[in-house]
């Protein structure tokens, strides 16, 4: 399918319309942010065969091959206090793994067991399938403008990748065997995503919290945690009600991670210090 067939061929009302797709561009995010600033309605699609400057976390480069993997970005017009911010990055995950489990062409096939790594991450086993990026602009400390942006590995072989990244990432096309169509993932994608997104406002996102941690990789897990350049370790206690990672340090005190990242999560037994 042609990516000019995805605006209509959708059964959305809000995510996708329209539907913008450009060959190459700087990143689908930044793109996004700029429409959005000027009055890009909710539902707005940027996608992309290729950014020559895809965001990542923390400041850090996304770099994927040409034409083989998911680069898109939606915009969200929540209006919701600001708090909830980080429990938008839980749904865009919990979201984008529904949608790859539940996509047509895999019917037939055994389902990995898809997990998440705190807070945007979708994993199998230890490899990254897919990372995202919420950026958003607040407007009396309400969500006014929310970009999710997604980077899910579709259809780069990673056996084709040097040995040191083909430890660290595993694409849809590793785990399924055939060449996927990816305008069709992204219809299937826009219409998993509308549905999800108007259940969990509707219900003041309540839910939200508790639908990641189902499928948290980091449970039972002892977590090395940098925060501030400092390095923290402690046995992984779930989210909070506003999905900050909580854990419990050797002594005992109850901690949670507000600016920091996970970097390390074994069997809770693996760390001697
Ligand atoms: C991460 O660091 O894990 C998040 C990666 C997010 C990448 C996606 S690709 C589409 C969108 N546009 C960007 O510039 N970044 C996000």
């Amino acid at each position: 399918m042609h990516y000019s067939e995805i605006e209509h061929r959708l059964c959305t009302s809000v995510f996708g319309h329209p539907f913008i797709y450009k060959k190459e561009l700087a990143s689908t995010n930044g793109m996004l942010l700029d429409l959005a600033g000027n009055g890009a309605k909710e539902g707005t699609v940027v996608a992309t065969a290729y950014q020559t400057a895809g965001r990542g976390t923390r400041g850090n480069k996304w770099i994927a091959p040409a034409g083989k993997n998911m680069s898109l970005s939606l915009l969200c017009r929540p209006g919701v206090p600001a708090v909830n911010g980080l429990k938008f990055t839980l749904m865009a995950a919990v979201v984008l793994r529904r949608a790859i489990l539940t996509f047509p062409d895999f019917k037939n096939y055994t389902k990995p067991e898809i997990l998440f790594k705190w807070p945007n991450d979708l994993l199998v086993g230890r490899k990254k399938l897919a990372g995202i990026l919420l950026e958003s602009t607040v407007r009396e400390n309400r969500l006014d403008v929310l970009v999710a942006g997604f980077g899910l590995n579709i259809n780069s072989n990673s056996k084709k990748l040097s040995a040191k990244v083909e430890r660290e990432v595993v694409s849809l096309v590793d785990l399924f065997g055939g060449t996927i169509d990816i305008p069709s993932f992204y219809i299937h994608f826009l219409q998993v995503f509308e549905s999800a997104y108007f259940y969990y406002m509707a219900q003041n996102l309540k839910n939200v919290v508790a639908d990641w941690e189902t499928y948290s990789a980091l449970q039972n897990r002892f977590l090395k945690i940098s925060d501030g350049g400092e390095m923290h370790g402690g046995y992984y206690c779930g989210l909070d009600s506003d999905g900050f990672l909580c854990y419990r340090t050797k002594l005992g005190t109850l901690k949670k991670v507000i600016g920091g990242r996970v970097i390390e999560w074994r069997d809770i037994n693996a760390f001697s210090d």
